[in-house]
């Protein structure tokens, strides 16, 4: 089965053709970064105009990468949640058009669970896992029984864990996206230079949620008072204490929720999978087996969607054209008393 999968979620614009959900025949992602990059971050109203521009360029470009035409699809596939509701709505009403026009049946997928399928277009992944999916726009700790269903155990009570990347990077005059140039930076920083904190959700319905937005304030506005004195107070310095707090923070509730659920399988996904220091501190965990997709599956692309629509279309799933985006996943956050 040839599906076509559509990506207009955030501010990367992706068509890909896979057989089979496993094999990518041919895909085309083109990213807005330059669009964005004047703001310092996505700005949804460039975003979604800047897909209706670029949608059927891309479509036309991966079926000519795929080498078939159009009339070898199988059916069409979109994510149509979470994400901007600017972005997804012109993916969507693009997957339509073709469906409609070729007569091929439509279905919405995930774009968490299509994250986590990623690493399925490069090798066997056993379910359930713990799925750990960390980006500009999520962060976001699951347990994923099979390739339909996951359970959100934490996320974040306020910034994305690389939105706080983006944020300290830009009052690092370090340019946009900012997380690989932390990265980058931290290289040659001492991450012991500055002692940042953790706001400590570890009590009851917190038990696996992060926040950033306290860690942002400490490296943006109260540096002093986190500083060790014996060190330099350079950008190298802040730039690799900042990592470590960020990625420790996220890792100590992996770590706990693979205890709680006995999962050691834990993949990742999302632009923050790409950490270098991440995966050197997942790769300390003997308990712990991490899995990623290569990087250029670790960010926003159409295979993902349609490697996982195939299974949605194993099993009989169908939408029509009343299909709707929805800016959040039902059940995304724990509704609070
Ligand atoms: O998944 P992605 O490409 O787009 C969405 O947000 O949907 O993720 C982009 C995010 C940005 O915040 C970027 O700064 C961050 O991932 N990122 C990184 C690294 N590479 C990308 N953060 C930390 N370290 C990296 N090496
Ligand atoms: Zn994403």
């Amino acid at each position: 089965m040839i599906v076509l999968g559509v990506e207009t979620s955030c501010d990367e614009c992706s068509v890909a053709v896979v057989e089979d959900g496993k094999r990518i025949v041919g895909q085309v992602i083109a990213t807005q970064i330059d669009e964005h990059a004047p703001y310092s971050g996505v700005v949804p109203e460039i975003a979604s105009r800047t897909h209706t521009e670029w949608i059927s360029g891309v479509f036309q470009r991966a079926l000519d990468d795929a080498g078939i035409p159009a009339s070898d699809l199988d059916g069409i596939a979109v994510t149509t949640r979470p994400g901007l509701s600017g972005s997804l709505v012109v993916g969507l009403s693009f997957a339509k058009g073709i469906a409609f026009g070729l007569g091929l049946p439509l279905i919405s997928v995930d774009h968490v669970l299509a994250h986590l399928y990623a690493p399925q277009l490069e090798m066997e992944v056993e379910y359930p896992f713990l799925g750990l999916l960390v980006s500009g726009g999520h962060t976001i700790i699951a347990r994923v029984a099979d390739q339909f269903s996951m359970e959100i155990l934490g996320t974040t009570i306020d910034d994305a864990c690389g939105e706080a990347f983006d944020k300290v990077a830009k009052h690092l005059d370090l340019g946009y996206p900012g997380g690989i140039a932390i990265d980058r930076l931290a290289s040659t920083g001492d991450p012991l230079a500055f002692n940042f904190p953790d706001a400590s959700l570890h009590k009851g319905d917190h038990r696996y949620d992060v926040s950033y937005s306290g860690l942002k304030t400490a490296v943006v506005n109260q540096l002093e008072q986190f500083w060790n004195r014996d060190y330099e107070k350079s950008k190298a310095n802040i730039a690799a204490s900042f990592q470590k707090a960020a990625i420790d923070l996220l890792l100590k509730r992996v770590v706990r929720a693979a205890a709680d659920t006995g999962l050691r399988r834990v993949v990742a996904g999302g632009g923050v999978a790409a950490n270098s220091y991440l995966r050197r501190s997942l790769g300390e965990h003997p308990e712990l087996d991490a899995i990623y997709p290569s990087l250029e599956l670790c960010t926003d692309n159409g295979a993902m969607v349609a490697g996982l629509a195939y299974h949605l279309f194993g099993r009989g799933d169908r939408d029509d054209l009343a299909l709707d985006v929805s800016a959040r996943v039902p059940g995304f956050r724990r509704t609070y008393p």
